[in-house]
């Protein structure tokens, strides 16, 4: 039984089904989260406002989208909010309705469940891992004429690659393909502000835009993202959008995070120090660390004599209450590949600890048991 059994990391109701315990003792990085945990303003938004939620959420979401035009400079005519990107993701494909909608894969899962729930079909850019699974330029041109619609990840997850400026110029100016990008995690990385293509999205009826709030904030309890679109664009999907798709507290807490100027701040700093050496230290247990951009989260793929022992690997840590991600679910990825939260210093040395004796104890053991899913 695998622990993707719905599809993503941080399911921890399947984890204690599977391994026992109960759901909060497990040490998490299949998904991944700012480990801060939700900033302050969280709790008292929570505290002060519960007998609010008496009265419905304002349809239009205008304080919300209001904040994050004057945070991102970008109208708040161009910004429609939704129930976490992943709405966002599935609601902008059906209305688009793409014939054909171009991945760069291993990417993750939901392009490519948005396609299917409009009925379209893919068309797969794959990424190599010779090039850090970073897009290239020759295949990329490709799926712009014979595709409706390229949809990137700005961090890719799971690779955490970047798409190269140069080629989202390269996209933006086609006369073939439109261009969907999600960057549910630029928030991590410190050059946010000239990397974002908010602004241009704004500006444009064939660039798209999604975001999220979830990770950043780690809030994905109360699921929260928001999509950049010409106006024109936003009126469209706010038509199909279901009504109050963003319930009150989702829209106050967006709010009130967006003024956490501190917190912000304190996770940049730990992720500039932490990714590293955490990378590192992952590096000096044998596997091999994609670099990717400096997002929260790390592509792996174990050393050659253990290749293929991911799902075991998973199990034996699972059974010890650490969680990671298999990234075989991923396409293009096999059982040698797994991803990682990056999170605090004293976690990370835990996990480190526990994989460590857990490759040595299967390196010793070369006959791995049947793998149980
Ligand atoms: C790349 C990417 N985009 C979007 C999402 C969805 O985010 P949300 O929680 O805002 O729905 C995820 C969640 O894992 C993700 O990994």
């Amino acid at each position: 039984m695998t622990l993707e059994r719905y599809g993503h990391g941080g399911d921890l109701q399947t984890a204690a089904e599977t391994f026992g315990g109960s759901p909060e003792h497990f040490l998490d990085y299949s998904s991944n989260m700012n480990p801060f945990g939700p900033p302050p303003s969280v709790e008292r938004v929570l505290r002060e406002r519960w007998r609010d939620i008496a009265g419905y959420p304002d349809p239009a979401v205008r304080e919300l989208r209001g904040k994050l035009a004057a945070h991102y400079g970008i109208p708040a005519e161009s910004i429609l909010v939704g129930n976490g990107a992943a709405e966002l993701i599935d609601l902008l494909v059906r209305v688009l309705k793409p014939g054909v909608t171009a991945l760069a894969q291993p990417a993750f899962v939901e392009y490519e469940e948005a396609v299917a729930h409009a009925g379209g079909d893919v068309h797969t850019i794959p990424l190599r891992a010779g090039d850090d699974f970073t897009l290239q330029s020759q295949p990329l041109e490709h799926a712009l004429a014979v595709s409706d619609l390229v949809f990137l990840g700005h961090p890719n997850n799971p690779s955490g690659a970047l798409v190269p400026q140069p080629l989202l110029e390269l996209a933006a100016s086609s006369e073939g393909a439109m261009l969907a990008l999600d960057e549910a995690f630029l928030d991590f990385v410190p050059e946010e502000r000239q990397l974002t293509w908010m602004r241009r999205a704004a500006a444009s009826p064939r660039l798209f835009v999604v975001r999220s709030m979830t990770k950043f904030y780690a809030i994905p309890g109360v699921r929260l993202g928001f999509l950049v679109a010409h106006p024109d664009r936003i009126r469209e999907l706010k038509e199909r959008q279901v009504p109050w798709s963003v319930n009150a507290f989702a829209q106050w807490i967006g709010c009130a995070v967006l003024d956490e100027a501190g917190y912000a701040a304190r996770t940049l700093r730990w992720l500039q120090d932490e990714r590293p050496w955490f990378a590192a230290a992952l590096g000096g247990l044998g596997l091999r660390v994609v670099p990717g951009a400096a997002a929260n989260f790390l592509l792996c793929r174990l050393p050659d004599e253990l290749a293929g022992r991911v799902p075991e690997l998973q199990r034996r840590l699972g059974g010890r209450g650490v969680l990671i991600r298999d990234a075989s679910r991923f396409a293009g990825l096999d059982k040698s590949w797994l991803r990682l939260a990056v999170k605090l210093r004293a976690d990370n040395e835990r996990l480190l600890a526990a994989l460590g004796e857990t490759l040595q104890a299967m390196r010793d053991e070369p006959h791995p048991k049947e793998d149980g899913r």
